[in-house]
């Protein structure tokens, strides 16, 4: 049997070219070789979401990018979270058995205890364990993630530990499977790339949106005048390049370092290379949109394959925790 993946999404609406280079063009390649099982996780966006009017909008939006990006449905199984609802009762049994001082120290725990004092819910302290109920229901073996989720894993492993030896081997322990740009800093040159910074380009934009984005990012700040030498090492946009034109990234740094290129004409190829890269994504994209019934059978088939591998995995933990 082929090894089971498990990821998940949340759905804050459209994908960013971070969500993208960071996990999910591991999710595409990883459909020929492993047994594959991919969730946009709703429940996890109620832990920050305010304004939860959004959401069913933001998982469509979300699926069809993923669609775009050629997740296949008939390789892998793609569905939405609570529409299996087998998720909250694994959460609730793993909550007994992960110690609360596990979770408080939790960096993206504590990060949003501090910008959010006055939004701290029971939810939120446990989102790592709801992560971990994810990866345990569909007893996954490697989990395509960006290097922002390690901790997480960490947890989930931890989690796994102690289960297996209280109540005997019953799930494998997760790895982590990085992309090889685990981490996409954000047009702004400082923050990961995220959507509610504002610092990101969509997958879904067009090519103008893509390039006018593009062309206000941050480079070098030491770098003032078209004449100054560019620092290459600490410049976002020539990270980009790099992924995108692997190929010329050996001259590119040479002539930024020499100061035979500026920012401006840099940020411009970036755009077309961007461009030149989405065009067949974003052409599915429109495709797709066009047939609102077809993404919506597919979230259905989806929660129904999803539901026969968790209903077997919950009989077998609530028999080994004795409630059955
Ligand atoms: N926490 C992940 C994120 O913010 C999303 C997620 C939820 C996830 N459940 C998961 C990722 C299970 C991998 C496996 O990106």
């Amino acid at each position: 049997m082929n090894k089971r993946v498990f990821s998940g999404v949340r759905p804050t609406g459209r994908l960013h070219i971070g969500n993208y280079l960071g996990a999910g063009k591991n999710y595409v390649a990883m459909q020929n070789e492993y047994d594959c099982v991919y969730c946009i996780v709703d429940l996890h966006a109620l832990t920050t979401l305010e304004d939860t009017g959004k959401l069913q909008n933001n998982i469509y939006e979300a699926l069809l990018d993923l669609l775009a990006a050629g997740l296949d449905p008939q390789k892998s199984v793609i569905f939405v979270q609570s529409h299996v609802p087998e998720i909250n009762e694994l959460f609730a049994l793993l909550s007994m058995v992960t110690p609360l001082s596990w979770l408080l120290r939790v960096p993206t725990f504590k990060e949003k205890v501090r910008l959010h004092p006055q939004n701290v819910n029971y939810g939120l302290v446990g989102y790592p364990v709801l992560m971990t109920s994810d990866i345990l229901l569909y007893k996954a073996d490697v989990v395509p993630v960006g290097e922002d989720q390690l901790p997480h894993l960490e947890l989930a492993r931890e989690i796994v530990r102690r289960f297996n030896e209280h109540f005997g081997e019953t799930f494998p322990e997760p790895q982590a499977k990085l992309t090889n740009f685990p981490l996409v800093v954000g047009l702004d040159g400082k923050d990961k790339m995220s959507k509610s910074l504002g610092n990101h380009i969509e997958l879904a934009a067009t090519a103008e949106e893509t390039t006018k984005k593009v062309m206000s990012a941050v480079t070098d700040p030491a770098r003032k005048l078209r004449s100054d030498p560019g620092h290459p090492e600490v410049c976002n946009v020539f990270k980009l390049r790099k992924h995108f034109e692997p190929e010329l990234i050996t001259q590119l740094e040479a002539d930024c370092r020499e100061a035979k290129i500026g920012c401006v004409d840099c940020k411009r190829a970036l755009a077309d290379s961007i461009n030149r890269d989405l065009a067949a994504l974003r052409a599915r994209r429109v495709e797709l949109a066009a047939k609102p019934e077809y993404v919506h059978q597919v979230m259905v088939d989806g929660a129904k394959r999803a539901q026969i591998i968790a209903r077997q995995t919950l009989d077998e933990v609530k028999s080994k925790m004795g409630l059955i």
